[in-house]
């Protein structure tokens, strides 16, 4: 009896139908794990074009590896308005001055009087720093450059310069560089506005932000890596900075340092606390940032209280020249008011609300236009919270509005007590009794500016927000009984 032909044999077909589904289960799982792979690398980079290193300021380069971060980086030129938000054209006024003639009377005698708009985008942070008359029509340092340029590069090239060891080859998170940064942005520091702004091309850039060997976030200011290294140090408890805590509870040999230590989400918020924070940034010293005893607005204020310049005297921004008043005055402290909120402490950082993700196609990015989440609520709030979007703008506008209430009767408290002084000055009250009544001035002045150069109109911690305002109002109306008291 002749064998059916060898490939016709029951056993021989089961086998071979076996090896095809294996091979076919191979393909679509080799297929598969190429898709994903490619869905990584999406993910991560689209095409190395470009070598990225320490060098590359140019964001144009960064862009031709990740090209649509790069669309919307540049995108931060668009205006808009929000009812609280944003620098467009219909609605409100450029000028803060204009829209609020107050704040003429609270600034008088210091720069801020003489210039003071909406803040835009990204965008056009270096061009208006270098035409605003406070930088025009008033002397200021390079200090200055420290929150309105990319300059990572040119802090360590000066610092080179000054004798700091190394290259610029050296990555930035060796001593070396380290040396570079600081003393380059000490002697920067120090040169005329003028001079410094030579030294810069760029706004805000991706090297900034990003490490150019792995996109890894990162922070590079200098005053934000001594100030949160201060922070640190405070005993003040940071539930909203875990990390922080967890550097106090390992003994702290080293000093903390957000790039070794922080969470991916923390450097979330860390990157724009490089400058959305309160600051000094003056001739008499080295730009700080004042959170050695904690972010909140009283800490920040015992810490400038206890602080003395090299000539002895007690830390203040100018004399009012109405009041009198050795006066402080804050500047957009949004990651210290956001630090007092309830996202904060649920672990929702700057980037969740501001840069939220975007899908395009398999890909998901972040959205670098940053800018007002009420733009785009949808991405920004509704992958939290299961409310409309005209619910959730509702909601926000709430807050504002309130706050913005708020806000105008503490203004109308100062301004009152500002005229009281100036009247009580005129009519020959010696300055010494005047003393207390100005106490309360500085008091009320810096929780008033403090809620008013936030960019937030509240909604970053309403509850704190409006603690400062209600102080505020108190002491702008305690100063006016206690000048009333001398009459
Ligand atoms: C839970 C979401 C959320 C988080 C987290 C958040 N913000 Fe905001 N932020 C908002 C909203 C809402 C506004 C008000 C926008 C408006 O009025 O158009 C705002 C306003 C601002 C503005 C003014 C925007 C404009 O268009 O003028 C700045 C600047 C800002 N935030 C910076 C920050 C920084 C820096 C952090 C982190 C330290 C932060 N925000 C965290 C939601 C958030
Ligand atoms: C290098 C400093 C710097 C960093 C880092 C930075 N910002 Fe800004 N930001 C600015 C300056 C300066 C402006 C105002 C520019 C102007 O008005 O010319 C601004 C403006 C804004 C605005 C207003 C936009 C508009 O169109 O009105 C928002 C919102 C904002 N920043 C949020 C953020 C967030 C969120 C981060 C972190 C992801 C961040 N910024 C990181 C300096 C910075
Ligand atoms: C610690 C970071 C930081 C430093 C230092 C800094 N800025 Fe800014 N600046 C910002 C941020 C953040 C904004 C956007 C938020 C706002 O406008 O309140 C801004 C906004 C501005 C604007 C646009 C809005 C306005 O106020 O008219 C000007 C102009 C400006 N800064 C000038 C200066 C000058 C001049 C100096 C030096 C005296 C300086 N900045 C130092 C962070 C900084
Ligand atoms: C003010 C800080 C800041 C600047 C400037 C910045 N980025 Fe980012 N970038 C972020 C943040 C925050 C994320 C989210 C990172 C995360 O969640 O790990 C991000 C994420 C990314 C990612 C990872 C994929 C994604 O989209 O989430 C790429 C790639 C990237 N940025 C490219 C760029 C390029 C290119 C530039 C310059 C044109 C740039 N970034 C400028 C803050 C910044
Ligand atoms: C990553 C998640 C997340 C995002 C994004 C987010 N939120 Fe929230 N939000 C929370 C959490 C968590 C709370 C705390 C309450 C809770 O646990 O449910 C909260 C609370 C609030 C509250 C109550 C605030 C208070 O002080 O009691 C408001 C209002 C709010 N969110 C509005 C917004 C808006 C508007 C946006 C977008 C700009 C937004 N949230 C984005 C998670 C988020």
């Amino acid at each position: 009896m002749s064998q059916p032909p060898f490939l016709s044999r029951p056993s021989v077909r089961l086998g071979l139908v076996a090896c095809a589904a294996a091979i076919a289960t191979i393909l679509v799982l080799a297929l598969y794990a190429s898709v994903s792979k490619r869905k990584t690398e999406a993910l991560q980079t689209s095409f190395r074009l470009v070598n990225l290193d320490e060098k590359t300021v140019d964001p144009a380069q960064w862009g031709k590896n990740f090209p649509r971060q790069f669309d919307a980086y540049q995108r931060t030129n668009e205006r808009y308005t929000t009812k609280f938000g944003g620098a467009g054209s219909e609605g409100m006024a450029k000028s803060r001055l204009e829209a609020d003639p107050r704040l003429v009377t609270l600034f008088e005698g210091y720069a801020f009087a003489l210039d003071f708009n909406q803040r835009q985008g990204h965008a056009y942070m270096l061009l208006d720093q270098r035409t605003t008359k406070r930088v025009t029509q008033r002397p200021q340092t390079g200090a200055c450059l420290h929150c309105h340029a990319s300059n990572t590069v040119a802090y360590r090239e000066e610092g080179i310069k000054q004798g700091a060891p190394g290259s610029l080859d050296e990555a930035f998170d060796s001593p070396h560089a380290r040396q570079q940064l600081m003393a380059g942005f000490e002697s920067i520091c120090k040169m005329s506005y003028q001079d410094a702004t030579k030294l810069v091309q760029h706004p805000v850039a991706c090297l900034d932000c990003h490490d150019p060997r792995n996109m890894q976030l990162r922070v590079t200011k200098p005053g934000f890596i001594r100030g949160i290294a201060a922070l640190a140090q405070s005993g003040e408890p940071t539930p909203h900075l875990p990390s922080i805590e967890k550097w106090r509870k390992g003994g702290g040999k080293e000093a903390y340092d957000a790039n070794r230590d922080a969470s991916r989400q923390e450097l979330r918020s860390m990157v724009c606390g490089q400058c959305h924070v309160e600051y000094y940034c003056g001739p008499k010293t080295t730009l700080f940032f004042p959170w050695n005893k904690g972010l909140k607005v009283e800490q920040i204020e015992s810490y400038y209280n206890d602080y003395k310049f090299s000539d002895g005297h007690r830390f203040y921004d100018w004399k009012h020249a109405k009041a009198g008043t050795e006066i402080l005055k804050a500047q957009h402290p949004e990651f210290e008011t956001w630090s007092q909120g309830i996202h904060a402490r649920s672990g929702v950082s700057c980037a969740d609300c501001h840069m939220p993700y975007v899908r395009e196609g398999a890909i998901k990015i972040s959205d670098h236009q940053v800018r007002s989440p009420l733009m785009d609520i949808s991405r920004s709030c509704q992958t939290c919270h299961r409310f409309p979007e005209a619910e959730m703008k509702a909601r926000v506008e709430i807050i504002q509005d309130r706050t913005h209430i708020l806000m105008s009767a503490a203004e109308d408290a100062i301004v009152a007590l500002i005229r009281d002084l100036d009247t009580a000055r005129k009519a020959g009250i010696p300055e010494a009794r005047l003393q207390p009544a100005m106490e309360l001035h500085r008091k009320a002045q810096w929780r008033l500016d403090y809620v008013n150069a936030e960019n937030s109109m509240g909604f970053h911690a309403p509850q704190e927000t409006a603690r400062i305002l209600a102080e505020s109002i108190d002491y702008g109306r305690q100063g006016q009984l206690s000048v009333k008291g001398l009459k």
